[in-house]
């Protein structure tokens, strides 16, 4: 058994590397390590590759291989045998969409630090009991995006959220600013069409303006703390 405080604390300085999030779903192997250094090229030192292909594993397994600088996590983890599949190709951190009482078992058996998906504010409850302080808000922006989140900062005050699902480079920043958002996470950092093409230089773009969203967001945070004064 791993600490529970060892592995939150993994997730803050996960979640603390990058504005952003990219989340990605690699069909073809040889895009896993193109993309990776296009992201980190452009400011962005995280990656979800979510296990919905199936070369996601060995595309975990190559970026950790092969690219210095990028801290890999496997996405839509949704049982203990993907956990254990995803700690064993190399990933640092796995993300769910929703958290199952196998899944939790196994994550607090395991030494990979979990970010799971919720969508209620009792599941936020259940999973703060068990230890989270770092969730998935999943798919934010059909559940209420900003106004939700906003609405559970001050009741539920001890957990910080990554919100996923709907996110794009104009609601980012508003997200940012929320005081219990620690990042966003997002596939528009890595689009279809760029990803076929090859356009490796068009991602790297894509990553520099999304890692400069931290510097937006402490501007926004100044601004909206120095109206409410
Ligand atoms: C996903 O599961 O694919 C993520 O939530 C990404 O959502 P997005 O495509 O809306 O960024």
């Amino acid at each position: 058994m791993f600490s529970n405080e060892v592995k939150q604390q993994q997730m803050a300085d996960i979640l603390a590397l990058s504005p952003v999030l990219p989340v990605v779903v690699i069909h073809e192997l040889s895009h896993a390590v193109p993309v990776a250094r296009a992201l980190v090229a452009g400011g962005i030192t995280s990656i979800e590759v979510t296990l919905r292909t199936p070369v996601a594993l060995e595309a975990i397994q190559a970026i950790t291989a092969e690219v210095d600088n990028m801290v890999v996590g496997a996405g839509t983890v949704r049982d203990g045998d993907q956990l254990r599949a995803a700690h064993a190709a190399g990933a640092r951190f796995a993300v769910s969409p929703g958290a199952s009482p196998s899944l939790l078992g196994a994550a607090s058996l395991g030494e990979l630090p979990l970010l799971p998906g919720v969508a209620t504010a009792g599941e936020v409850m259940h999973l703060y009991e068990r230890g989270y302080r770092y969730m998935k808000l999943f798919p934010a922006v059909p559940l209420g995006g900003q106004k939700l989140l906003a609405a559970w900062a001050s009741p539920l005050p001890q957990v910080q959220f990554c919100p996923t699902g709907g996110i794009t480079p104009d609601n980012a920043v508003d997200f940012l600013a929320l005081p219990n958002v620690k990042c966003v996470g997002g596939s528009w950092l890595i689009p279809k069409e760029k990803l076929y093409a090859g356009d490796w230089s068009g991602m790297e773009q894509l990553a520099r303006e999304a890692a400069a969203l931290r510097r937006a967001q402490e501007h926004h945070s100044l601004k909206v703390q120095g109206e409410g004064d």
